[in-house]
């Protein structure tokens, strides 16, 4: 569709405050690339509602989500950003799709599994067929390429086989899309049960940081992280509070862990934890700094919400008359 470039494509939920979890898994990768891809990173609003949100909470967080984009290294000029709900074909492509998955298949969703557990009042119809919704994303775009974390594999799988088996059917219709996970940070850990990955849902904020808390929270937050009765700084099985802070500390330096491993040689839990805390804080900083100056024109951010949805609506207008023509739909204009 792009005269043979590649696509790439992802969303965030503006759900909930933004951990680094979002953000040394996905975000921190998009920028990466832009040079050789045809980008769309989407503000998924639409996947979002599928857990009871409070609209006022949900209308900010959309904006900032998008402000985060841009200071993280997304340049508008480069990518395109935009919000879901400003595409009408997301949902539109959604209800066809559908059409052609399984109920069995939706069922063996661990996530779906686990948010029904977490919200037993409110297992909607949306949060069952939310992986539709996702495949609708993607494939509108013709995505070679899914950057996501580890908790997305499963999804962006479940697309490739609704669009293998829709394919079959009618030949030539959507690209295969790849999921592309870093080497290291596609899984997060939880600070306070390292067992678990870091959420922006956690309830409790200690196990979490936020790509906008302060230094000082973030350095208290990393002091405070569960460990274990050992002393020593080294990756290995059984240690998950350890190398959870180890692939942290890599992650934002560049640093092998058998690097890290050498640096703190002889040096206790309490002094790494202190600069797992403060390259964290370190990194985090001119993001936070260039996220203050996107928020404060609201006018400009809605330019911008503008001009992606209207790049994003002229290639989804494209994949989705061309689903319907071969459906059988008939085409009116
Ligand atoms: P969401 O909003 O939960 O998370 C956004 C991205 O952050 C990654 N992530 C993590 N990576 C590493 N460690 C963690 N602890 C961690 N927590 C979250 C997620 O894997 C994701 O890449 N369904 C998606 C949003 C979505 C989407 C899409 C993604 C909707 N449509 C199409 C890709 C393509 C979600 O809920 O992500």
């Amino acid at each position: 569709m792009f005269q043979n470039t590649p696509v790439s494509f992802s969303g965030v939920q503006p759900s909930g405050n933004l951990t680094i979890g979002n953000y040394l898994g996905a975000i921190k990768n998009f920028a990466s690339f832009s040079e050789q891809y045809k980008c769309f990173y989407c503000v998924v609003d639409e996947h979002a509602i599928t857990v009871r949100q409070v609209p006022a909470d949900l209308r900010r967080r959309t904006y900032e989500t998008l402000a985060l984009y841009m200071a993280c290294g997304l340049d508008p000029e480069k990518n395109t950003l935009y919000v879901q709900s400003h595409v009408k074909e997301h949902a539109e492509l959604a209800w066809l799709l559908n059409c052609f998955t399984g109920f069995g298949e939706l069922s063996r969703m661990t996530q779906f599994k686990d948010k029904s557990q977490k919200h037993a009042d409110n297992i909607n119809a949306g949060l069952f067929t939310y992986p539709v919704l996702m495949a609708a994303d993607i494939l509108l775009y013709q995505t070679d390429v899914v950057p996501v974390g580890i908790d997305q594999k499963q999804h962006v799988e479940l697309c490739r086989d609704i669009a293998n088996r829709f394919n079959a059917i009618y030949p030539d219709t959507f690209t295969i899309p790849e999921p592309i996970m870093a080497k290291s940070g596609a899984k997060i850990m939880s600070l306070a049960d390292p067992t678990k990955k870091m959420s922006k849902s956690d309830e409790n904020t200690n196990a979490v940081v936020y790509i906008l808390d302060d230094r000082d929270t973030i350095i208290r937050k990393f002091k405070r992280a569960v460990t274990d009765s050992d002393t020593c700084i080294r990756y290995a099985e059984g240690k998950d509070g350890i190398n959870n802070l180890m692939t942290i500390y890599s992650v934002f330096t560049g640093k092998t862990i058998e690097d890290i491993e050498r640096e703190f040689e002889g040096r206790g839990y309490g002094d790494f934890k202190m600069a797992v805390g403060e390259v964290c804080a370190d990194a985090l900083a001119p993001v936070q700094e260039k996220f203050k100056c996107f928020m404060s024109d609201k006018a400009q951010l809605e330019a911008q919400m503008k001009k992606g949805a209207e790049e994003a609506a002229y290639v989804a207008r494209r994949t989705l008359s061309k689903v319907q023509k071969k459906l059988g739909f008939v085409q009116i204009r």
